[in-house]
């Protein structure tokens, strides 16, 4: 019997309905981002009332595209950690209400354990166990993952995310949001080597990441200190696509030469890589070039299944095998879960 899935952690409203063998049988995503784009970034507020307007029409949308009636479920699970409170509550509130009426049990979700899980959707090996390296707009973390609900976090930004990095660049180059696909578009046509920036923490002990070094540098390369009228600079074409190539290269060295090290010091034979910035065309090729020059197999989430999903709460199958369950006074959980 299949389940539905529901995800509203951060911008986007999604829900899938997933067969018990994996297979998707109906899905659907209502994206935010116009919405947030001239504040140049998500604003939970907006959010979490955007989510109340979309929610049931979206799961009543994968329910019709996988031509299920509700007593066809076997049961509901949503994410409730990490992410924006007002959002998390939407789906929460929304599982609960359903599980309630139709009678299903409930199922929790990680958010950041389901962006890994996306790997395993990928291919017909267990990618367990492995390292995992999230990678998204709100996270960047490093986990020893011995089985998909098994995870031992290893270390992770202690400022910004990679991906609220690439957001900020491209807000200060008027990219637009999100900015990741924007700076990544532009950097295909500059220089990487034209602006030496920062690889903070590169070479520390640890599998701890800072991003917000690196964004102060870049805006120092196009802006005097304490400006901040972005809007009024006027910078060559090919300086903004030499900034933002610059800047991609230091990200993606720093995530490349920590996930290289964590696979190595723990000894597994697989990097998994989930999360809106593993969309990143040079991260994915710099990460292949580790796992070539190193021996490991790398796995990427497919591209689709990068950015919020509710395909990924697949993941809730593994808590049906082991039955757990939540209760129906489920609560959100907002903040990191390590
Ligand atoms: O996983 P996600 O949808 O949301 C969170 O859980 O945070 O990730 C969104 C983030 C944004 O910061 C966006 O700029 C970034 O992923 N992103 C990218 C690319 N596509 C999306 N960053 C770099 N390169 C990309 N191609
Ligand atoms: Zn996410």
């Amino acid at each position: 019997m299949p389940i539905l899935t529901i995800e509203s952690t951060c911008d986007e409203t999604a829900a899938a309905v997933i067969n018990d063998d994996g297979t998707v049988l109906g899905e659907c995503i209502a994206t935010q981002e116009l919405l947030h784009e001239k504040f140049r970034g998500v604003v939970p507020e907006i959010a979490a009332r955007a989510h109340v307007e979309r929610i049931l029409p979206v799961i009543d949308t994968a329910i019709k595209k996988a031509g299920v009636k509700p007593s066809d479920l076997s049961a509901i699970a949503v994410a409730d950690r990490p992410g924006l409170a007002g959002s998390l509550l939407v789906g929460v509130v929304a599982a609960k209400a359903l599980a309630l009426a139709w009678n299903k049990p409930l199922v929790a979700i990680n958010h950041l354990h389901a962006h890994l899980y996306a790997c395993q959707l990928a291919v017909d090996v267990p990618v367990y166990p492995c390292i995992g390296l999230v990678v998204s707009g709100g996270h960047t973390s490093l986990y020893h993952c011995t089985s998909p609900l098994d995870l031992e976090y290893l270390g992770g930004t202690i400022d910004d995310a990679a991906g609220e990095a690439f957001d900020k660049v491209a807000a200060m180059l008027s990219l637009g949001f999100p900015g990741g696909p924007a700076v990544s578009a532009l950097a295909a046509s500059g220089n990487p080597k034209a602006y030496d920036f920062p690889r903070s923490m590169i070479h520390k002990p640890n599998f701890d990441f800072s991003f917000s070094g690196l964004k102060t540098a870049v805006r120092y390369a196009i802006v005097g200190p304490g400006q901040t009228d972005f809007s009024k600079l006027k910078l060559a074409d090919q300086t903004k696509a030499d900034v933002c190539a610059s800047f991609e290269a230091a990200v993606v060295d720093v995530l490349v030469n920590k996930s290289r090290k964590a696979v190595q010091k723990y000894d597994v034979k697989r990097l998994i890589v989930g999360g809106g910035v593993a969309a990143n065309r040079k991260l994915r090729d710099g990460l292949q070039s580790a796992a070539d020059s190193v021996g490991f197999d790398l796995t990427i989430a497919p591209m689709n299944l990068c950015t919020d999903n509710a395909v990924m709460g697949a993941i809730a199958l593994e808590k049906i095998k082991r039955g757990e369950f939540a209760s129906y006074d489920l609560d959100v959980t907002p903040g990191l879960q390590r």
